[in-house]
């Protein structure tokens, strides 16, 4: 049986190749922008700030749960948190159930707060972990030795059933999100993991108590497309490559659950420029995620490539905005868009 630890290393080999991208557009493409020839601001005070938890954060960019739990994890995770505590982005540490299992572990994931003491950092565990609830002691352990602001649950019954060795059952998943709701005081975010959250889904969701829906939809990581590269080719079932709702359906069904729920809507899931961003937010979603470009940034050129991703992207939004006659993040709306013929 492939060792945990192994797997969260291969996944983060993997995931930098196209290959493991999905073919299947997120949606963001079916769009352009109501170009604004009379915009009326002054580029120099656009801001490209926004919320998510009541807390402000100078750009609307939650750098999703990727790494921890084996020793190349840390200086990663280090890289993350500082970039973080820097530039004030909130992030999520990986799966932190390697470190249930092995407290010695803890270490590669606890790394963040000593880089990051004021930074938002959530914890992560998976659905599967919450079948029958997770012990107190164990959600302890979780949350402090990050001290987190909040706790993200991944949802990946796609990517657990490409596994020869993943989960089977997960049959009991809300009860133990419905647990966790009570047994913690900080905020719960619930996230897929590339394969997307249908409205019915979000409202049972919902319903357990979780505060943030992070759509995490179909796009750009295919998870299936990573658990086939790592078995056999006897093994592998490319059937379910392109398995998910894209990222953008995602986003218009739970922005129309919005009108009579309370909650946060994150827009992940191919999230790869400024221009997905600004047309996430324009869709309503209230904040966004991103994986991958982040992940092959640091592989590529460590701390200074990130800088240059996230530079990029935050010019490429303050132009965006300015185009659209707009000052903040706040302000964009439906009207920004318009469906290519
Ligand atoms: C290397 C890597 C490791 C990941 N590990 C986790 C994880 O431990 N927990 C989790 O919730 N999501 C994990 N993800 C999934 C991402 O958080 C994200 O939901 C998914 O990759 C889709 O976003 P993207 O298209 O921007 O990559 C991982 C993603 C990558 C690229």
């Amino acid at each position: 049986m492939t060792d945990i630890r192994d797997r969260k290393k291969d996944h983060v080999e993997l995931t930098v190749t196209d290959g493991t991208q999905y073919q299947t557009p997120t949606g963001f493409d079916q769009f352009y922008f109501n170009h604004n020839a009379l915009p009326e601001v002054d580029h120099g005070q656009v801001s490209t700030s926004a919320t998510f938890l009541g807390r402000t954060f100078d750009f609307p960019l939650f750098i999703s749960s990727m790494t921890g739990g084996y020793a190349d994890a840390g200086p990663v995770n280090a890289i993350i948190a500082e970039f973080c505590e820097t530039e004030n982005l909130p992030f999520g540490v990986g799966s932190q159930r390697a470190m249930l299992e092995d407290e010695s572990l803890t270490d590669t994931f606890s790394i963040v707060r000593s880089k990051a003491p004021n930074a938002f950092i959530a914890s992560n565990i998976g659905g599967a972990q919450l079948i029958g609830g997770l012990k107190k002691k164990l959600l302890k352990r979780l949350t402090e030795s990050i001290e987190a602001n909040a706790v993200i649950v991944h949802l990946n019954p796609l990517q657990e059933l490409m596994q020869p060795e993943g989960d089977r059952n997960f049959k009991g998943i809300l009860n133990g999100i419905e647990q966790l709701v009570s047994d913690t005081k900080l905020p719960v975010i619930v996230k897929e993991t590339g394969a997307g959250i249908s409205e019915h889904t979000a409202r049972r969701l919902l319903n357990a108590g979780a505060q943030v829906i992070d759509v995490a939809g179909a796009g750009g990581t295919s998870w299936a497309k990573v658990e086939n590269y790592r078995t056999s080719n006897k093994t592998a079932n490319h059937s379910f490559d392109e398995w998910g709702i894209p990222t953008v359906e995602c986003i218009l069904e739970l922005s129309r659950l919005e009108w009579e729920r309370s909650f946060e809507i994150v827009a992940s899931g191919g999230i790869r420029n400024a221009f997905d961003i600004a047309k996430a937010l324009s869709l309503g979603a209230h904040f966004t995620a991103s994986a991958q470009p982040v992940i092959k940034a640091i592989k590529e050129d460590g701390y200074e490539g990130l800088q240059q991703l996230y530079t990029t992207w935050k010019n490429d939004l303050k132009t965006i905005l300015t185009l659209l006659g707009h000052t903040n993040t706040n302000e964009l709306n439906h009207s920004d868009l318009k469906r290519k013929a």
